[in-house]
């Protein structure tokens, strides 16, 4: 797939067939994915896969705030990628120390860019997926057993596509770029 036309036509799939994604599909994509930028190559973005169907659906019953859009979504997914980041890492010196002002900025910068590049990825081997930034992360950590010191940066259901959504209206590049 044409890297340019695979940027316009990824659309985030919400819902998936009944087919099982495998562990060796995934590897497949987080060994694209790794190759995204990261603060200083610090490459503090982790993956943690849930094909147990017992934590994927209680993460989905436990953890959406109420917003149970996203139940439904991860409840219809066979599998769940957690986007975890480690932290202190993006944005910070060797010693601890605030490289900018942004402080944690950084960390969820590079999530962004490694989620939608696990995203476009999975796109080109035929998956389907969707970020999801709605769920309780304290809940999250203790349903999956996140390791210490690591942030959840976003949730993303994967599976064999079984819809077609059309593209969400965009905005148009004059309104978007400023030129000075
Ligand atoms: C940071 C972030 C959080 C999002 N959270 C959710 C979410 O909780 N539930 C959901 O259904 N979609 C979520 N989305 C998907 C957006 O709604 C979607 O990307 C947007 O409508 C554009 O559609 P497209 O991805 O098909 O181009 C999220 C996307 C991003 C980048």
């Amino acid at each position: 797939m044409e890297l340019i036309e695979s940027i316009r036509s990824r659309r985030s799939v919400r819902k998936y067939t009944d087919e099982a994604v495998t562990k060796e599909q995934i590897e497949e994509i987080v060994d694209i994915a790794r190759f995204s930028p990261s603060w200083k190559n610090s490459q503090s973005v982790r993956y943690m896969l849930i094909l147990d169907k017992a934590i994927k659906d209680k993460i989905a019953e436990e953890c959406v705030m109420g917003f149970e859009w996203n139940t439904t979504i991860m409840k219809g997914a066979p599998a769940l990628m957690l986007v975890l980041t480690v932290d202190k890492r993006a944005g910070y010196e060797r010693d601890g120390s605030e490289s900018t002002s942004k402080g944690e900025h950084w960390q969820s910068f590079d999530a962004g860019i490694a989620a939608e590049t696990f995203c476009l990825a999975a796109y080109g081997k035929g998956l389907g997926t969707v970020i999801l930034g709605v769920y309780d992360e304290a809940k999250v950590v203790e349903i999956a057993g996140v390791p210490e010191g690591q942030k959840v940066s976003a949730l993303i259901p994967i599976g064999v596509p079984a819809e077609e959504p059309q593209a969400p209206k965009r905005k148009e590049v004059a309104d978007l770029l400023t030129v000075k």
